[in-house]
Protein backbone atom coordinates (compact mmCIF):
# COMPACT_ATOMS: atom_id res chain seq x y z
CA UNK A 1 0.00 0.00 0.00
CA UNK A 2 0.80 3.48 -0.59
CA UNK A 3 2.35 3.69 3.05
CA UNK A 4 5.74 2.33 1.93
CA UNK A 5 5.94 5.99 0.43
CA UNK A 6 7.48 6.74 4.00
CA UNK A 7 10.81 5.32 2.97
CA UNK A 8 11.64 7.72 -0.02
CA UNK A 9 9.64 10.80 1.64
CA UNK A 10 10.31 10.49 5.24
CA UNK A 11 8.94 12.75 7.38
CA UNK A 12 7.40 14.41 4.68
CA UNK A 13 4.52 11.67 4.28
CA UNK A 14 1.15 12.27 5.73
CA UNK A 15 -0.86 8.61 5.43
CA UNK A 16 -4.40 8.22 5.53
CA UNK A 17 -6.28 4.67 4.74
CA UNK A 18 -9.51 6.95 4.09
CA UNK A 19 -9.92 10.54 4.00
CA UNK A 20 -12.55 13.29 2.88
CA UNK A 21 -10.35 15.21 0.70
CA UNK A 22 -6.34 15.14 0.76
CA UNK A 23 -6.59 18.54 -0.53
CA UNK A 24 -8.44 19.89 2.75
CA UNK A 25 -6.68 18.02 4.68
CA UNK A 26 -3.22 19.25 3.12
CA UNK A 27 -4.78 23.10 3.49
CA UNK A 28 -5.10 22.31 7.26
CA UNK A 29 -1.67 20.85 7.52
CA UNK A 30 -0.47 23.86 5.56
CA UNK A 31 -2.02 26.15 8.60
CA UNK A 32 -0.90 24.23 11.34
CA UNK A 33 2.90 24.59 9.99
CA UNK A 34 3.66 21.35 8.04
CA UNK A 35 6.99 21.81 6.09
CA UNK A 36 7.43 22.81 2.68
CA UNK A 37 7.40 19.32 0.22
CA UNK A 38 5.12 17.70 2.41
CA UNK A 39 3.12 15.25 0.85
CA UNK A 40 -1.12 14.16 1.65
CA UNK A 41 -2.26 11.01 0.22
CA UNK A 42 -4.99 8.39 1.33
CA UNK A 43 -5.57 5.04 -0.32
CA UNK A 44 -9.43 5.94 -0.42
CA UNK A 45 -10.95 9.74 -0.86
CA UNK A 46 -14.45 9.49 -0.27
CA UNK A 47 -15.02 13.76 -0.87
CA UNK A 48 -12.50 14.42 -3.44
CA UNK A 49 -12.74 17.98 -4.63
CA UNK A 50 -12.82 19.32 -8.21
CA UNK A 51 -12.46 22.36 -9.74
CA UNK A 52 -15.31 24.93 -10.14
CA UNK A 53 -16.85 23.28 -6.97
CA UNK A 54 -17.16 19.73 -8.90
CA UNK A 55 -16.65 16.74 -7.05
CA UNK A 56 -13.80 14.10 -8.03
CA UNK A 57 -14.67 10.28 -7.95
CA UNK A 58 -12.37 8.62 -6.52
CA UNK A 59 -12.41 4.55 -7.88
CA UNK A 60 -12.12 2.04 -4.67
CA UNK A 61 -8.54 0.89 -4.58
CA UNK A 62 -7.82 1.73 -7.96
CA UNK A 63 -7.45 5.57 -8.15
CA UNK A 64 -4.91 7.34 -7.04
CA UNK A 65 -5.30 10.91 -4.81
CA UNK A 66 -2.61 12.90 -3.38
CA UNK A 67 -1.62 16.83 -2.78
CA UNK A 68 1.38 18.21 -2.11
CA UNK A 69 2.74 21.47 0.28
CA UNK A 70 4.45 24.11 -1.12
CA UNK A 71 5.34 27.01 0.18
CA UNK A 72 7.52 28.77 -2.81
CA UNK A 73 10.13 31.29 -2.48
CA UNK A 74 9.16 33.48 -5.14
CA UNK A 75 6.77 36.15 -5.54
CA UNK A 76 3.45 35.14 -5.33
CA UNK A 77 2.17 37.01 -9.12
CA UNK A 78 4.07 33.52 -9.97
CA UNK A 79 2.34 31.38 -7.57
CA UNK A 80 -0.16 30.22 -10.87
CA UNK A 81 2.55 28.32 -12.75
CA UNK A 82 2.57 26.01 -10.10
CA UNK A 83 -0.50 24.34 -11.71
CA UNK A 84 0.64 24.57 -14.66
CA UNK A 85 3.89 22.55 -13.84
CA UNK A 86 2.13 20.12 -11.99
CA UNK A 87 0.05 18.90 -15.27
CA UNK A 88 3.70 18.62 -16.92
CA UNK A 89 4.92 16.90 -14.04
CA UNK A 90 2.13 14.17 -14.17
CA UNK A 91 2.77 14.22 -18.45
CA UNK A 92 6.50 13.46 -17.32
CA UNK A 93 5.40 10.10 -14.81
CA UNK A 94 3.22 8.77 -17.73
CA UNK A 95 5.84 9.17 -20.39
CA UNK A 96 8.16 6.94 -18.01
CA UNK A 97 5.75 4.14 -18.52
CA UNK A 98 5.71 4.33 -22.13
CA UNK A 99 2.82 6.19 -22.91
CA UNK A 100 2.33 9.91 -24.59
CA UNK A 101 -0.25 11.99 -22.88
CA UNK A 102 -1.02 15.39 -23.74
CA UNK A 103 -1.55 18.63 -21.41
CA UNK A 104 -4.76 20.50 -22.15
CA UNK A 105 -4.14 24.34 -21.28
CA UNK A 106 -3.93 24.42 -17.93
CA UNK A 107 -3.26 21.23 -16.95
CA UNK A 108 -5.44 18.47 -17.73
CA UNK A 109 -3.48 15.32 -18.99
CA UNK A 110 -4.93 13.34 -21.92
CA UNK A 111 -4.13 10.30 -23.32
CA UNK A 112 -5.99 9.89 -26.90
CA UNK A 113 -7.89 12.98 -25.98
CA UNK A 114 -9.42 11.87 -22.93
CA UNK A 115 -9.14 12.90 -19.26
CA UNK A 116 -6.52 10.57 -16.82
CA UNK A 117 -5.43 12.54 -14.34
CA UNK A 118 -7.20 16.18 -12.77
CA UNK A 119 -5.50 18.83 -10.98
CA UNK A 120 -6.57 21.30 -8.46
CA UNK A 121 -5.09 23.86 -6.67
CA UNK A 122 -5.99 26.26 -3.98
CA UNK A 123 -4.14 28.89 -2.54
CA UNK A 124 -3.01 30.38 1.01
CA UNK A 125 -1.53 33.45 2.12
CA UNK A 126 1.62 31.77 2.53
CA UNK A 127 1.07 28.04 1.00
CA UNK A 128 -0.24 26.71 -1.97
CA UNK A 129 -1.42 23.07 -1.94
CA UNK A 130 -1.64 21.20 -5.49
CA UNK A 131 -3.96 18.17 -5.65
CA UNK A 132 -3.68 15.29 -8.03
CA UNK A 133 -6.27 12.65 -9.14
CA UNK A 134 -5.24 9.81 -11.28
CA UNK A 135 -7.74 7.37 -12.91
CA UNK A 136 -5.66 4.16 -12.40
CA UNK A 137 -8.06 1.42 -13.43
CA UNK A 138 -11.01 1.81 -15.85
CA UNK A 139 -13.83 -0.65 -13.69
CA UNK A 140 -13.91 2.28 -11.45
CA UNK A 141 -15.36 4.79 -14.05
CA UNK A 142 -18.56 5.64 -13.83
CA UNK A 143 -20.45 4.58 -16.82
CA UNK A 144 -21.33 8.41 -17.81
CA UNK A 145 -17.08 9.26 -17.61
CA UNK A 146 -16.21 6.37 -19.86
CA UNK A 147 -16.81 8.70 -23.18
CA UNK A 148 -14.21 11.57 -22.03
CA UNK A 149 -12.43 9.83 -19.30
CA UNK A 150 -9.48 6.76 -19.29
CA UNK A 151 -7.46 5.32 -16.84
CA UNK A 152 -3.79 4.27 -17.37
CA UNK A 153 -4.44 0.50 -17.16
CA UNK A 154 -7.04 1.26 -20.33
CA UNK A 155 -4.14 3.35 -21.83
CA UNK A 156 -1.71 0.11 -21.26
CA UNK A 157 0.29 1.45 -18.41
CA UNK A 158 1.38 -1.99 -17.42
CA UNK A 159 2.13 -2.90 -14.27
CA UNK A 160 3.41 0.16 -12.57
CA UNK A 161 2.75 0.66 -9.36
CA UNK A 162 0.33 3.63 -7.49
CA UNK A 163 3.51 4.60 -5.60
CA UNK A 164 5.79 5.05 -8.87
CA UNK A 165 3.38 7.29 -10.12
CA UNK A 166 2.89 9.46 -7.41
CA UNK A 167 7.20 9.29 -6.60
CA UNK A 168 7.72 10.30 -10.60
CA UNK A 169 5.05 13.32 -10.32
CA UNK A 170 6.36 14.38 -6.81
CA UNK A 171 10.41 14.37 -8.20
CA UNK A 172 9.35 16.00 -11.55
CA UNK A 173 7.03 18.77 -9.84
CA UNK A 174 9.26 19.67 -7.20
CA UNK A 175 11.85 19.89 -10.18
CA UNK A 176 10.08 21.66 -12.17
CA UNK A 177 8.85 24.19 -9.63
CA UNK A 178 12.17 25.03 -9.13
CA UNK A 179 12.36 26.45 -12.21
CA UNK A 180 9.18 28.37 -12.22
CA UNK A 181 11.65 31.73 -11.28
CA UNK A 182 14.62 31.03 -12.70
CA UNK A 183 13.61 28.97 -16.27
CA UNK A 184 10.59 29.50 -17.13
CA UNK A 185 11.08 29.79 -20.90
CA UNK A 186 12.30 25.79 -20.40
CA UNK A 187 8.99 24.23 -19.16
CA UNK A 188 6.86 26.87 -21.77
CA UNK A 189 8.64 24.79 -24.34
CA UNK A 190 8.20 21.38 -22.60
CA UNK A 191 4.34 22.30 -22.09
CA UNK A 192 4.61 23.74 -25.89
CA UNK A 193 5.48 20.10 -26.88
CA UNK A 194 2.70 18.29 -25.47
CA UNK A 195 -0.03 20.93 -26.12
CA UNK A 196 -3.39 19.04 -26.84
CA UNK A 197 -5.30 22.63 -28.03
CA UNK A 198 -2.63 23.54 -30.14
CA UNK A 199 -4.54 23.96 -34.27
CA UNK A 200 -7.39 23.44 -32.78
CA UNK A 201 -10.90 25.39 -32.90
CA UNK A 202 -11.91 25.86 -28.77
CA UNK A 203 -14.75 26.92 -26.86
CA UNK A 204 -14.05 27.93 -23.43
CA UNK A 205 -15.52 30.12 -20.67
CA UNK A 206 -14.10 32.88 -19.00
CA UNK A 207 -16.11 33.76 -15.80
CA UNK A 208 -19.91 33.72 -17.07
CA UNK A 209 -18.28 34.42 -20.91
CA UNK A 210 -18.18 31.76 -22.78
CA UNK A 211 -15.87 32.15 -26.25
CA UNK A 212 -14.13 30.81 -28.75
CA UNK A 213 -11.17 30.95 -31.05
CA UNK A 214 -8.16 29.15 -32.60
CA UNK A 215 -5.87 28.05 -30.31
CA UNK A 216 -2.49 28.98 -31.55
CA UNK A 217 0.11 27.84 -28.67
CA UNK A 218 0.98 29.04 -25.24
CA UNK A 219 2.61 32.28 -24.78
CA UNK A 220 5.70 33.04 -23.23
CA UNK A 221 4.39 33.50 -19.67
CA UNK A 222 2.46 30.34 -20.18
CA UNK A 223 -1.06 31.77 -21.10
CA UNK A 224 -3.43 30.14 -23.79
CA UNK A 225 -2.95 32.36 -27.15
CA UNK A 226 -6.32 32.43 -29.22
CA UNK A 227 -6.46 33.83 -32.44
CA UNK A 228 -10.10 35.32 -33.13
CA UNK A 229 -10.91 37.24 -36.50
CA UNK A 230 -7.21 39.26 -37.30
CA UNK A 231 -5.95 39.69 -33.22
CA UNK A 232 -4.27 36.99 -30.79
CA UNK A 233 -5.64 37.20 -27.57
CA UNK A 234 -4.17 36.18 -24.25
CA UNK A 235 -5.92 34.28 -21.63
CA UNK A 236 -4.08 33.63 -18.06
CA UNK A 237 -7.13 32.00 -16.53
CA UNK A 238 -9.68 29.77 -18.16
CA UNK A 239 -12.53 26.63 -18.15
CA UNK A 240 -14.31 24.08 -19.24
CA UNK A 241 -12.03 24.53 -22.56
CA UNK A 242 -13.40 21.76 -25.75
CA UNK A 243 -12.59 21.42 -28.87
CA UNK A 244 -14.35 22.09 -31.75
CA UNK A 245 -12.93 20.39 -34.47
C1 LIG B 1 -10.47 18.60 -11.69
O1 LIG B 1 -10.10 18.13 -12.76
O2 LIG B 1 -11.60 19.07 -11.52
C2 LIG B 1 -9.51 18.58 -10.53
C3 LIG B 1 -9.61 17.32 -9.73
C4 LIG B 1 -8.59 17.25 -8.60
C5 LIG B 1 -8.73 15.99 -7.78
C6 LIG B 1 -7.62 15.82 -6.78
S1 LIG B 1 -7.64 14.22 -6.04
C7 LIG B 1 -6.46 14.73 -4.85
C8 LIG B 1 -6.81 16.14 -4.45
N1 LIG B 1 -7.75 16.16 -3.35
C9 LIG B 1 -8.94 16.68 -3.72
O3 LIG B 1 -9.93 16.78 -2.96
N2 LIG B 1 -8.91 17.02 -5.03
C10 LIG B 1 -7.59 16.79 -5.60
Amino acid sequence: DLAVLRGQLGERLHYFEEIGSTNEEALRLGQSGAIDGSVIVAERQLAGRGRRGASWFCGEGKGLAFSMLLRPQFERALWPRLSLVAGLAVAKAIEAAGLFPEVKWPNDVLIGGRKVCGILMEAEKDFAVVGIGFNVGQADLPQELREVATSLETEGAGELARETYLLGVEAAFVNYARLIATDFPYLVEMLRERCALEGKKIEFLVGQDRREGFCQGIGDGGELLVRNGGKVERYFAADQIRPLL
